[in-house]
């Protein structure tokens, strides 16, 4: 049976204590979905990762400057797109933490975890920020 494309937004002002309001709303709409625990826990690392960089990176934590979250459902899996309205970063030139000086940074993972988890990342620098696509597939037979 094919399952109808749902799509939410979620505008959230660039505040620390809007991560935990992100990640319920993600989990939730994947619950729905039908993903399960495992995969709502990565997917909700993930989400919330990309946000907290929003706010604290990009916007550095500047209330007023929202970040914007799109949630797609479809049959294949879920896409979540994380916009910000910051200077924006290449993501080929973030320091590589498994490399031997970075190895004891307790920073510098965020992106490589989202990387390994997802099964798709397309991070696209725009003129007055970022753009962040993640796409999780939704294995049907597990
Ligand atoms: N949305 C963003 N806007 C601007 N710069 C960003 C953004 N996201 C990440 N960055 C830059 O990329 C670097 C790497 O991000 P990453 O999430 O991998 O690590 P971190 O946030 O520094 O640490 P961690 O996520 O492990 O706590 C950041 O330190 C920051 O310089
Ligand atoms: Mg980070």
């Amino acid at each position: 049976m094919m399952q109808p494309i749902r799509t939410e937004t979620l505008n959230i002002p660039s505040s620390v204590d809007q991560i935990e309001k992100v990640d319920e709303f993600v989990e939730s709409f994947a619950t729905s979905l039908g993903f399960q625990a495992d995969a709502l826990a990565d997917i909700g690392i993930c989400v919330t990762e990309l946000v907290m960089n929003a706010i604290v990176h990009a916007h550095k934590e500047h209330a007023e400057i929202p970040v914007k979250i799109q949630i797609e459902g479809g049959e294949d899996g879920l896409r979540v797109s994380v916009r910000d309205f910051g200077p924006g970063f290449e993501t080929n030139t973030i320091p590589d933490p498994t490399s031997p000086e970075n190895i004891y940074e307790d920073h510098g993972r965020g992106i490589l975890i989202v990387r390994a988890m997802m099964d798709d990342v397309q991070c696209t620098r725009l003129e007055d920020g970022m753009l962040i696509e993640i796409f999780k597939r939704l294995n049907h037979s597990a």
